[in-house]
């Protein structure tokens, strides 16, 4: 297996998943920081708890004082994070993924001159990374628009959006030039397509009888963020690389009947229609039909083709969970599966995970060849990783070996791909270090190498363990991922 020289590893994690401290050093709220934790009995598998809400909702959740909003406490990352790196460090990573929180540089997204407290956070957390040799690699955004410009402006719906974004990115760009050389601009960009407050910032007050019309709309004006800042990228860092960002649906049909074949490639095309502009620098031609058949109609500026154009990205990245089944026909006898929003038939060859997320390494192989053949550009893995429930057992340890088992899988399938010819330069496993749940806002749902002693109210101590994968993970790291 054939990892190359210099490969990228490391773990992922998410400012409004880790930080807390929400309200601090001038921080604004994010759409995160209104993210309830409904309590056990919530339904776990196919739920964002965020997606739609009107700004009443909203203003509810900034007045509620009896919710549970663990977003707004997280791990207290931002007052441990120099532990946590450390711990990072011990592991091996010579890369972390992580984000900013666009509230902290500007609070509400509109202010003319940014919060420098909030600069300088971002300041000590990637000179801590880089003494140990670890690179940041940082999105830009992660599910944390402003609640101000949600509030306000009507995130992402309205063109404005995309012109307070691009001044965050040039502000970070500029200060942080000498410190980062990854970057991608936007988490998942395609789950806007299943939430248009998660992934758009857009509260329902904004939006109009056609869906797929503000789905698109917003699209367009992601689509112009994300050029416009890979252009400032480009021109205030030459040296740096900065790529997009999908959580990839592979699928396989359920039968081979052409009628399913057809359906499970149109879904795939709906996946990488993101990353085919992001990439390419123009629509393809197949997304015109979609416009039509749902009466969309994009409003674009005689600017936006060359937006588009001179705003390629220059690698590509994906999250990677599961795998779905496509099938023409559905009726109530189908069973179906979800992981966040992720949503297909179930797949009866594969196992599934406690929170009912198909575990298939052999689709993250595909999915490696598929963007490969597709772009011919470096790709990145964003995000692998096993969401379960961890124990401490009576040893005072904690004995992750299904973590363990799954990682195996995965990496090795990376590994093959790699074999097969793909062009892949790092993998930063998902929540390297337990973290609140992006769909559930739960904490009881782990993925990390390091269990943070705390639960879905936020009681415990914060103490940070090493699980067995911890110690699993560092000898992957340490052999370049020989050994496994
Ligand atoms: C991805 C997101 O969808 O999956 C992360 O980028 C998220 O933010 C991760 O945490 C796992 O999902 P969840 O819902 O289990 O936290």
């Amino acid at each position: 297996m054939s990892f190359k020289e210099g490969f990228l590893w490391g773990g992922a994690i998410a400012a409004n998943q880790c930080e807390g401290a929400w309200n601090v050093d001038g921080k604004g709220p994010s759409i995160a920081d209104t993210a309830p934790y409904f309590g056990e009995n919530q339904d776990h598998d196919n739920y964002v708890c965020f997606q739609d809400m009107s700004k009443e909702d909203v203003y509810a959740c900034l007045n509620d004082q009896q919710g549970i909003y663990p977003k707004r406490w997280g791990i207290d990352f931002y007052h441990r994070y120099k532990e946590d790196i450390q711990m990072f460090a011990e592991m091996g990573f010579n890369v972390l993924r992580m984000s900013i929180a666009w509230s902290r540089i500007f609070p509400n997204g509109d202010e003319e001159f940014p919060n420098e407290k909030g600069l300088q956070f971002y300041d000590d957390v990637f000179d801590e990374c880089l003494k140990y040799g670890i690179q940041p690699l940082v999105t830009l955004s992660h599910y944390e628009t402003p609640l101000g410009l949600s509030l306000h402006y009507g995130g992402w719906l309205n063109r404005k959006t995309v012109y307070f974004y691009e001044k965050y990115v040039t502000t970070v760009f500029k200060r942080y030039q000498n410190k980062v050389k990854y970057w991608i601009t936007f988490n998942e960009i395609n789950n806007i397509l299943s939430g248009l407050y998660v992934g758009g910032g857009i509260l329902k007050d904004y939006t109009t009888d056609n869906r797929k019309q503000d789905t698109y709309q917003a699209i367009h004006h992601l689509f112009l963020g994300s050029a416009l800042a890979v252009k400032k990228c480009h021109e205030i860092i030459p040296d740096a690389m900065i790529g997009c960002m999908i959580a990839r649906r592979e699928s396989y049909p359920a039968s081979a009947k052409p009628e399913d074949n057809l359906v499970c490639f149109e879904e795939s095309q709906e996946n990488l229609f993101f990353t085919d502009v992001q990439m390419r620098g123009y629509y393809p031609s197949f997304i015109y039909k979609t416009w039509q058949e749902n009466h969309v109609n994009i409003i674009k500026q005689k600017e936006d083709d060359q937006i588009l154009l001179d705003g390629k990205c220059d690698f590509v990245s994906m999250s990677y969970y599961m795998t779905v089944v496509s099938q023409a026909k559905i009726d109530e006898n189908t069973k179906m599966v979800s992981g966040n929003d992720m949503h297909g038939i179930k797949n009866p060859y594969l196992e599934s995970s406690s929170w009912n997320w198909q575990k298939d390494e052999i689709g993250l192989r595909i999915a490696l060849r598929r963007l490969y053949d597709r772009y011919q550009k470096p790709i990145f893995i964003a995000e692998i990783g096993l969401g379960e429930k961890d124990e401490i057992a009576p040893d005072g340890k904690i004995h992750d070996s299904y973590r363990i088992d799954f990682l195996r899988d995965y990496i090795r399938m990376a590994g093959k791909a790699v074999d097969d010819g793909v062009d892949l330069f790092g993998i930063t496993c998902w929540g390297c270090i337990d973290l609140v749940s992006m769909s559930t806002s739960e904490m009881s749902k782990r993925y990390g190498f390091i269990y943070v002693d705390v639960d879905n109210y936020g009681k415990g101590t914060y103490r940070r363990m090493k699980k067995d994968s911890y110690y699993w993970y560092k000898k992957v790291i340490q052999s370049n991922g020989k050994e496994l």
